[in-house]
């Protein structure tokens, strides 16, 4: 446990990670196709990228598509992509003027060139904004991210630039996608599972988790604020006990 890491509550978390989860429910129980629980999806996310920055999120990182959707239909792969690009096309000007900085995190060797001309383009263009950082997270699996990074550790320690034995956290940590962004304090998923899904498993190492029953459109300020007021009740103790519980062994 870090200085920084003492036991106790805190009201608000800088950095909160959101499962965007239910798209699919959503547009069932309308009898709708599953597209438009996605464009609805996106709607929600639009809104909560506005309501993070007016509840005081610093960091927001969105859960948008994963290494593993691309299992879906490719009907429904081709539509997410096309909305990603839709998203960075339409809204990167606003985002900009807002000064949020976007980050995409995942891997980026499966998007098409264009698509990740886009992605390069809207990092490039915000990076120096400070009033928020987005990030979405795309083709995204945390496991895959975490064999990213030790292919770069293993390079260097090939190479000679690195020792294996000198190998710590920290090495790790700063070859993730999430190198320069602080852990999130902060996990939520929507639509009511109560799954990680490969999502920032070495990030969420001691994140509070809040699953709520809501699914993801229907998504908004009230369920935010809600998961956020659940954040600040809890205890953080980082492994730690409590301030004021008697730490000698053999205490009752
Ligand atoms: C989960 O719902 C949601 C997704 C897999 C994609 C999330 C996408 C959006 C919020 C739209 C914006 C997209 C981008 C790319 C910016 P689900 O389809 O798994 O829902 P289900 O579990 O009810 O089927």
């Amino acid at each position: 446990m870090s200085a920084g890491q003492r036991p106790g509550h805190f009201p608000q978390p800088a950095h909160v990670a959101i499962i965007m989860d239910g798209n699919g429910r959503w547009a069932q129980m309308r009898g709708l196709p599953r597209q438009e629980g996605h464009r609805r999806g996106l709607e929600a996310l639009r809104a909560t990228v506005r309501n993070a920055g007016d509840l005081g999120v610093r960091i927001l990182t969105l859960y948008s598509f994963s290494t593993e959707n691309w299992r879906r239909p490719a009907t429904e792969v081709s539509f997410l992509l096309g909305l990603l690009k839709r998203f960075v096309e339409k809204d990167l000007g606003e985002l900009h003027a807002a000064g949020v900085r976007v980050r995409i995190i995942g891997g980026r060797d499966d998007l098409s060139p264009d698509l990740r001309r886009l992605v390069e383009h809207a990092e490039t263009l915000t990076r120096d904004n400070t009033a928020m950082t987005l990030v979405v997270a795309f083709n995204y699996g945390a496991r895959d991210e975490i064999v990213r990074a030790t292919r770069r550790l293993a390079a260097d320690a090939a190479a000679g630039r690195i020792e294996p034995a000198a190998i710590d956290e920290a090495m790790l940590g700063s070859r993730l996608d999430t190198a320069d962004l602080p852990d999130p304090e902060l996990v939520i998923r929507t639509s009511g599972e109560t799954r990680i899904s490969n999502f920032l498993l070495w990030q969420a190492a001691y994140a509070e988790f809040v699953f709520l029953p809501v699914l993801w459109p229907d998504f908004d300020r009230a369920a935010f604020e809600e998961a956020l007021a659940e954040y600040g009740r809890r205890e953080r103790r980082f492994g730690g006990v409590s301030e004021g519980v008697d730490r000698s062994v053999g205490a009752a």
